[in-house]
């Protein structure tokens, strides 16, 4: 959670690390040592706070009686993956998704506590075997990193693992295409409008968290009943 300052006329809201995430159990070193190994594929220098969290999870939260089946892509050191498995029931399914196997000691780790029928795949979303669809597909992928042609396969992947009527939840780091027209040449601001254009074409409503490190927008785009 941030810090409210109370001082100043308007309430400021100082994002802040979560606390509990400087702690054996929640490796932020380990996290932090990968962000500076492979920023463009990890694409933040601190896990999720709490705040970002739960807005990524609410279309569990609210979900209405019948079992669900959950995909998160991109879980990292697991903050958006600890909750999930909180949330998740018996009969419930999570498939976590990381393609950097320095994070999947601490995801097995992680979904050995949960009730619900939980595995992690150790691959890149586009290489995720199998037919099974989804009823919410959780991203934390740092798609404005990657390629045009990287974000195409992965939405035209993540197209295919919805179930009708599913929900996505994504979500960007606000100030991003701002801040590249300050310090990126003009190829690589070409590159991260035609990025932004691809996921803005998808529509689905936005909310602000900004009591995150750095704030974020979290996307909601809900799948057609019939088919995507
Ligand atoms: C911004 S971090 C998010 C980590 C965590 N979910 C969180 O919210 O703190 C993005 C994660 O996506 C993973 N990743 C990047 N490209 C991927 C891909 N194509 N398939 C699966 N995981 C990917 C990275 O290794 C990294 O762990």
């Amino acid at each position: 959670m941030g810090v409210v300052a109370r001082r100043s006329r308007w309430p400021v809201v100082v994002p802040s690390v979560d606390p509990v995430m400087i702690s054996a159990r929640r490796p932020l070193g380990l996290f932090l040592r990968r962000a500076l190994g492979a920023p463009g594929t990890v694409g933040a220098v601190v896990p999720s706070g709490r705040a970002l969290v739960g807005a990524l999870v609410a279309p569990v939260l609210e979900r209405v009686g019948r079992p669900l089946a959950v995909l998160e892509v991109g879980a990292g050191t697991g903050p958006v993956t600890r909750r999930l498995v909180q949330e998740l029931r018996v009969g419930d399914r999570l498939d976590v998704v990381e393609c950097d196997p320095a994070f999947l000691p601490v995801l097995h780790d992680v979904v050995a506590g949960a009730r619900c029928t939980a595995q992690v795949h150790g691959c890149r979303v586009e290489d995720l075997p199998g037919g099974r669809r989804y009823d919410v597909v959780v991203s934390a992928l740092p798609l404005t990193n990657f390629p045009v042609t990287g974000v195409r396969a992965v939405l035209d992947r993540l197209d295919a693992l919805f179930a009708p009527g599913g929900t996505l939840v994504r979500f960007g780091y606000l100030g991003s295409t701002a801040a590249r027209v300050l310090v990126a040449g003009p190829g690589e601001v070409a590159r991260h409008r035609e990025v932004q254009r691809l996921l803005d074409v998808r529509g689905g409503s936005r909310r602000r968290v900004w009591a995150n490190l750095p704030p974020a927008a979290v996307v909601r785009v809900q799948a057609p009943a019939g088919s995507w």
